[in-house]
């Protein structure tokens, strides 16, 4: 598996806005080895940013949990699974604006890997849990209840992305996390893994998302365990995007 970098555009762009971001990010891909990168626009843009895209691949930022049926206004993990290869489950944003559950993530995440798609799941402790020292029992919990039962088949391949909901922009006196931070948390997240996977945790990957910028992504990505970013932000910024993605490949090519 490749290191990645994902875009998380969140709501974000007009048409015009999203397929000229995703042309630039097109142009300087071609250029970057090594690092996989995805985009995940709004979902009523999927088909237009797919069209910009050659190196790049497709990312959706929600499904819901069947294939068809009389659920107005929701797009369904087939509909997503025709575009894309990858989808964002259990944001912190879900969790606080639409109250998304973690029995709902762990459905969304069984019905991706069923239509072959990647769950990006998202999982991190708020400021407040990090201040009461809980943010181990937290990452625990989350990971338990929304990977419980989850099976990872020959060609599966399931991201988590630690994501602490004080480092994410918007958050009330949101701050970018430090290697000191994080390393940590993604050690205890790497080992609730092992617990859950045991020898099939070599088909999961551990990325970092909150605030990630060209100018704090090389200390996040030398953190062991840590094979990528989620991005929002910087990611509505082609060269910002590309930098975080090129630094990722410059220091994947060292290791080599
Ligand atoms: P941010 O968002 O990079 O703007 O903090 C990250 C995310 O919410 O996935």
């Amino acid at each position: 598996m490749k290191p990645i970098v994902i875009a998380n555009w969140k709501m974000y762009f007009g048409l015009g806005e999203a397929e000229a971001v995703s042309r630039s990010i097109e142009r300087g891909a071609e250029h970057i080895h090594g690092v996989e990168m995805v985009l995940c626009p709004a979902l009523v843009h999927l088909q237009a940013v797919s069209h910009e895209l050659n190196h790049v691949k497709m990312g959706a930022q929600n499904f819901y949990p069947r294939e068809e049926g009389n659920f107005t206004g929701e797009v369904s993990v087939r509909q997503v699974a025709e575009m894309c290869e990858y989808v964002i489950l259990g944001h912190s944003e879900r969790r606080i604006f639409l109250h998304e559950k973690d029995d709902m993530i762990r459905e969304k995440i069984e019905s991706a890997l069923r239509h072959h798609l990647v769950p990006i799941l998202c999982v991190g402790e708020n400021n407040e849990e990090r201040k009461r020292g809980k943010t181990f029992q937290i990452l625990s919990t989350q990971l338990k209840n929304c990977l419980q039962k989850i099976i990872l088949k020959e060609g599966d391949h399931l991201i988590v992305a630690y994501e602490p909901v004080w480092a994410i922009s918007g958050s009330t006196n949101a701050h970018a996390a430090t290697r000191a931070d994080i390393e940590k948390p993604v050690a205890h997240i790497k080992e609730v893994l092992h617990e859950l996977f045991g020898i099939h945790v070599s088909q999961t990957q551990i990325i970092y998302g909150g605030s990630t910028s060209p100018e704090n992504c090389k200390d996040i990505f030398e953190t062991p365990h840590v094979a990528g970013a989620l991005v929002g932000t910087a990611s509505r910024e082609p060269e910002s995007f590309l930098t975080i993605a090129k630094t990722l490949s410059q220091l994947h090519e060292e290791r080599r």
